[in-house]
């Protein structure tokens, strides 16, 4: 089989394809030979040392594939049988060994890119929107990184609750994310996002919040949330810049976090929540009924993956860089 290592901390040009045997069925897994495999800001993070759950390098990361069952130990799969779901790593790879709480089988009319992109994206939006904020259909959201994989599943996922969005992006991505749903867009690199939010909405309005990025955005957000909103902060990219050595920027980021008081959330009627989908792995039937009202969305016709590029293995560095220059929107999927 193919798979794409990490050699070591670096830029893009660190991915390596390499050959190795392939692997066989292990007890209580399924064997699944890959037809795509998506790609996250994590596994970028990864590369360049800003991943604390990532495995030690030299290894291959990859959290998510598409793909046809090859043997199944479990007898929950037919060999043939096109399926998609969570890897714990090791995605970047022509060939998978999967627990089948893991897998899920793919509808009919929903190709192998489209299926890479969902697990990663769509698990992480529909527990952020869904679970964590509860979001109603007469509620204002705001999604940050909107025009990344999982700000598009947030968007279509809260239009089909029927809420109202409002997203920040670079600003090229806002014609193609009105299109998909979302209502207003600020173009966070030039525009102060803060006080264009609370002019459109008249004052604090957000009662939902979609947060990425982190670092001192998640104590600006505190700036848009009105009484009873909700906010779920799960990432961490602010900062992952180009040429920064690890450390200095973290730290300057963490300390960067609001420390709020528990009185502060009492007095302004706020909730505030972490998510880590990779710390869900063993949440068995919970998170099966997220994938299985997922799926329930795919086939309302609610959820459609956008594909900013699908990219050969041989060329996976072009993928990273694609996430790193901001040149995705959507989801970047690679293909053995
Ligand atoms: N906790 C979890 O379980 C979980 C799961 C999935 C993803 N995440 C996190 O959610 C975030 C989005 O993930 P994703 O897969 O949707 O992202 P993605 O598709 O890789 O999005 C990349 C986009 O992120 C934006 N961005 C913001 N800060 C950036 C930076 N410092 N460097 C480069 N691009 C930056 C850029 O868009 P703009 O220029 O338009 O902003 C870029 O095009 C990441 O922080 C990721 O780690 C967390």
């Amino acid at each position: 089989m193919k798979q794409i290592w990490i050699r070591r901390v670096g830029g893009p040009e660190v991915l390596e394809v390499r050959e190795a045997d392939d692997p066989v069925a292990a007890p209580g897994e399924v064997l699944v030979e890959v037809k795509a495999a998506g790609v996250s800001f994590a596994d970028t993070m990864a590369r360049v040392g800003k991943y604390g759950d990532a495995p030690p390098l030299p290894c291959v990361v990859g959290y998510e594939v598409a793909g046809k069952v090859v043997a199944d130990t479990t007898s929950s799969f037919k060999p043939g049988e096109r399926v998609f779901g969570l890897t714990r790593f090791g995605g970047y790879s022509s060939m998978v060994s999967v627990p089948p709480a893991q897998l899920y089988a793919m509808p009919d009319d929903m190709t192998y890119t489209q299926a890479a992109a969902i697990p990663v994206n769509y698990f992480t939006a529909y527990l952020a929107l869904i679970r964590f904020c509860n979001v109603q259909p007469d509620e204002r959201v705001l999604i940050h990184n909107a025009g990344g994989g999982v700000g598009v599943a947030a968007i279509q996922l809260a239009k089909r609750i029927g809420a109202r969005i409002y997203g920040t992006a670079s600003a090229w991505k806002h014609p193609r994310l009105r299109e998909l749903g979302a209502h207003e867009l600020v173009d966070y690199r030039t525009t102060d996002w803060v006080e264009e939010l609370n002019r459109l909405t008249g004052g604090p309005g957000m009662h939902a919040v979609l947060d990425p990025v982190g670092g001192r955005n998640l104590k600006l957000d505190l700036k848009v949330m009105a009484p009873l909103a909700r906010l779920a902060a799960y990432g961490f990219s602010e900062p992952v810049r180009k040429g920064d050595r690890p450390f200095f920027p973290t730290l300057r980021s963490v300390m960067g976090m609001p420390r709020t008081h528990m009185m502060t959330l009492l007095g302004n009627n706020w909730s505030i929540g972490g998510l880590n989908l990779g710390h869900l792995w063993t949440e068995g039937s919970r998170m099966r009924r997220v994938g299985e009202d997922i799926l329930r969305a795919w086939d309302e016709g609610a959820i459609r993956p956008e594909i900013a590029a699908e990219i050969p293995f041989d060329n996976a560095a072009e993928a990273h860089r694609m996430l790193g220059e901001r040149r995705n929107l959507g989801k970047v999927v690679l293909l053995p």
